[in-house]
């Protein structure tokens, strides 16, 4: 069933009517394409475009419809070629005749670009929430373990941090990752209802009447622009891209830290699996799934930006292809943030697997150069003389702290026994900035 049979003499080609459809993707869009047309309505009423009584009919047959499809009773479905030719079918064969007045100065060109703006928008807003949600699980997880552990430059152990500290850090990027979309929905929120096929209409519409039912802040400025722009998307996409990069930055640490070489976490169950042949095993999936998940978010993305790099203005069926990868990379990105909440909120932390690392891995060696500094070594002389220390701690099987004064005497006039206090882990975090360490971000 076509909108636009009158110029054609042939029949589409059913593999052509096949190709062409995209009713089994936009039929998500059914709220927003449905509230659209309300204000569109609306709006010509207003403007005496169409009369009061056509309003009302076409308006109940519109909410007849949204009822139908949310309670079930009517499936978005059939051979129609897309969300707008299904809603306007279905509405002309409600209420008849007045039903073909419904697309009075509007194109489905607007009608998509208005559609996919609200949508995008609602979905922004959805996953700013979870992306809150995962900031909470972090902070919560963060309280609940200001621990010491291994903090790790080259994945070799560094320096002593706090197991607060470095979820904290993920808090940060995530906060950075909420701004990002909340950006890009202040960029997004102008309504491009009105621009028509690219070059407004001859009827005397207001656009502003659609804004303001919509809840856009302006209309759009350009019309080409309005019906072609697909920044919005990209944006988002980028956004969800990063968003997914932190995600997987975290999951590989996760799976690390579950490993039997760490062991400074465990998974909880609920959110791992077993394997069919090693029965010891237990694997964190969903860690992997959102690592793995994260080449398909920018495979979406670099798929969108490709699909618009060649094309005049303004609307092109190429677009069309837009909406199946904001999908899926929006779909993705709300399924990773939910389970990666749920993982934070159900791993259980070892701390004492983390202090044991903490000894081995000389942690506290840039803090005996410091000390050095402290009694007027020069800083690089210091350096050279705590490689040395490592070197007999390594060949006497000891950490720093463990050896005598005598032993530690030897290596520099400068050592004496305030050295212990000076680098005592606990103590160290407790030092002048690193202070910040100590502290929990919440
Ligand atoms: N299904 C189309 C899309 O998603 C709707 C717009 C169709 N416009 C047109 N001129 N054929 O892009």
């Amino acid at each position: 069933m076509k909108l636009w049979g009158g110029r054609f003499t042939k029949r589409e080609d059913e593999i052509m009517e096949k190709f062409n459809t995209s009713l089994p993707v936009d039929h998500r869009l059914y709220y927003e394409d449905i509230t659209g047309s309300i204000a569109h309505v609306s709006m010509l009423v207003k403007c005496e475009l169409l009369t009061e009584s056509e309003g009302k009919l076409l308006i109940s047959g519109l909410e007849s419809i949204l009822k139908d499809i949310e309670s079930g009773v009517l499936q978005v479905e059939g051979q129609y070629e897309d969300i707008h030719s299904f809603v306007e079918m279905n509405l002309t064969q409600r209420i008849g005749e007045t039903g073909k007045k419904l697309h009075t100065a509007r194109s489905r060109n607007d009608q998509v670009a208005v559609d996919m703006r609200l949508y995008a928008k609602n979905k922004a807003r959805e996953v700013m929430s979870a992306l809150q949600q995962l900031i909470d699980s972090l902070n919560q997880k963060a309280a609940d373990n200001n621990v010491i552990m291994p903090g790790y430059t080259h994945l070799q152990r560094a320096q002593v941090v706090t197991f607060s500290h470095h979820l904290g850090a993920y808090v940060q990027m995530f906060s950075r990752d909420k701004k990002r979309i909340a950006n890009a929905i202040e960029i997004l929120d102008e309504n491009p209802l009105g621009c028509g096929a690219l070059a407004g209409t001859t009827h005397n519409i207001n656009r502003e009447i659609t804004t303001e039912l919509l809840g856009f802040s302006k209309p759009v400025d350009n019309f080409l622009d309005g019906v072609s722009d697909r920044d919005y998307m990209l944006e988002l996409m980028s956004g969800f891209s990063i968003t997914m990069m932190h995600m997987s930055r975290l999951s590989e640490e996760l799976i690390l830290w579950s490993s039997q070489e760490f062991k400074f976490i465990e998974m909880d169950d609920a959110y791992s699996t077993g394997s069919s042949i090693m029965p010891q095993k237990k694997n964190p999936d969903a860690a992997e799934l959102i690592r793995g998940k994260t080449g398909r978010v920018y495979g979406s993305l670099f798929s969108l930006l490709t699909t618009l790099k060649g094309l005049p203005l303004t609307y092109n069926k190429d677009m069309q292809e837009d909406k199946e990868q904001f999908f899926d990379s929006l779909d993705t990105v709300l399924d990773c943030l939910e389970i990666m909440a749920k993982m934070i909120d159900t791993l259980h932390v070892k701390e004492e697997n983390m202090k044991a690392a903490i000894k081995a891995g000389f942690l506290n060696a840039t803090e005996v150069a410091d000390y050095l500094v402290s009694k007027g070594t020069a800083f690089r002389d210091a350096h050279e003389i705590v490689g040395k220390i490592i070197i007999y701690c390594e060949e006497h099987k000891k950490a720093i702290e463990d050896l005598t004064i005598e032993e530690l005497a030897k290596f520099s006039g400068n050592i004496a026994d305030d050295i212990y206090e000076y680098i005592d882990y606990e103590n160290i975090l407790n030092k002048g900035n690193k202070k910040l360490i100590k502290q929990i971000t919440r």
